[in-house]
């Protein structure tokens, strides 16, 4: 992208930014002006019936054309590699896939590479904003490693075009910035219009803490879990919908997959925090999310069961973020499907998911059914 272009997209941005928190300092109560670009909401399934999720795991944005990848094979990295790959990698999977939203999973930029967030965040999300597909960002460890704290990034994504993200959930006190649910809705002339058929929620896994002295990763906390509880909650007794959930820092019980029969790579350790806040009890209780998608480990990208939820690694998407050589970058899609009524579309029916590879083919890897509607006998179905 040219200067121009780059500019013309940073100057409103920043502008909203700015005014916002100049307002605020001003006078809390003024009104906002109000210049975002927003995608048509509620998001919806589409006229096929279909909803196509891409989750983007690690971009690791640091100043683009002079940041330098990270292993990558000698004969195609060197001087000619930069985060204006990333950018490309995005680029080719959103003209590809078409996706409905894009789901940023944290460590959206490297922080300590990154001389100005803002800038730096602008750049890496822009193929989402320039073809205007709705996304959704959370933070990982690293974004906040900049000139940004948590709470200014998260309020800076919620106000870039085409964004969904929110810093945190209206009337309640939760933990950490960037828990929020987004709902589906029913397609245009469905009956379902109205009513959300697949929940999706964002959660901060923090960045790292120490505890009793020993230094270790932030993890999912009491209130947030309660917010996710209590909302959950308030979703299914209006319609049990499936749900999926996003966070960067994988829970510890993820590390247990190794045992069993995952699908894909587990190439290294799960890096998680030493405290296990009962995310992966309270997700069971809950009983609607279907898949968690994870980022924060590059070079694991599988998918496993625990307890009936499939957790799945998006895999290593930035050219800047540690990888292996000749394992290319990934990002994972996950593609949800409505099931047909008599007279017009239902209730969600297949959760699958898949990997894309940065490959000459953009190849597609590991195919599999996460869920069926079928395969659920605690999910009852709605007949329209
Ligand atoms: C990065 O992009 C350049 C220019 O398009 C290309 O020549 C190079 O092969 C790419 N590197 C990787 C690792 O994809
Ligand atoms: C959806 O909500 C709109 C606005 O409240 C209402 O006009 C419409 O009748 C509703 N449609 C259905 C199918 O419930
Ligand atoms: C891409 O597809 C072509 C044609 O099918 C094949 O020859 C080539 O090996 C593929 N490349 C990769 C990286 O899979």
């Amino acid at each position: 992208m040219s200067w121009s272009g780059l500019l013309s997209l940073l100057v409103p941005c920043l502008l909203s930014f700015v005014l916002l928190r100049f307002s605020a300092l001003l006078d809390p109560g003024a009104a906002v002006p109000r210049v975002k670009r927003s995608p048509p909401l509620p998001l919806r399934f589409r006229h096929d019936g279909a909803f196509k999720i891409l989750q983007v795991a690690d971009m690791h944005f640091g100043n683009g054309a002079a940041t330098r990848c990270r292993d990558v094979a000698p004969e195609v990295g060197g001087a000619r590699c930069s985060d204006r790959n990333t950018t490309r990698f995005l680029r080719r999977l959103i003209e590809a896939e078409r996706p409905d939203l894009i789901a940023f999973t944290g460590d959206n930029i490297f922080g300590g590479s990154a001389t100005d967030a803002a800038e730096s965040l602008l750049r890496a999300i822009s193929p989402a904003i320039e073809y205007k597909v709705p996304w959704a960002a959370i933070l990982g460890n690293h974004d906040q490693e900049s000139t940004m704290t948590r709470e200014e990034l998260m309020m800076f994504l919620s106000l870039m075009d085409y964004s969904v993200s929110q810093v945190n959930p209206p009337g309640f006190l939760v933990h950490g910035f960037g828990n929020y649910h987004v709902g589906i809705h029913g397609p245009f002339g469905s009956g379902l219009v109205n009513t959300s058929l697949l929940n999706l929620y964002f959660l901060d896994s923090g960045d790292r803490e120490v505890v009793d002295g020993i230094k270790t990763y932030g993890w999912i906390k009491e209130s947030q879990l309660a917010w996710l509880s209590a909302t959950s909650k308030k979703l299914q007794q209006n319609l049990p919908a499936p749900a999926l959930a996003f966070f960067h820092i994988p829970n510890p019980e993820v590390r247990g997959l190794w045992y069993t029969d995952f699908k894909g790579e587990y190439q290294e350790a799960v890096a998680c925090s030493l405290v296990n806040s009962g995310v992966l009890d309270t997700l069971v209780s809950m009983g609607d999310v279907k898949g968690v998608f994870l980022g924060h480990d590059h070079l694991n990208d599988f998918c496993g069961n625990l307890n009936g939820i499939w957790f799945c690694y998006g895999g290593g998407f930035g050219y800047h973020a540690y990888g292996r050589p000749h394992w290319p970058r990934r990002a994972r899609v996950i593609y949800t499907q409505l099931k047909k009524g008599q007279r017009s579309w239902t209730e969600v029916e297949s959760i699958q998911t898949w990997k894309l590879l940065d490959d000459e083919n953009l190849s597609k890897i590991d195919e599999q059914v996460l869920w069926r509607d079928s395969d659920d006998d605690s999910y009852q179905s709605v007949h329209l």
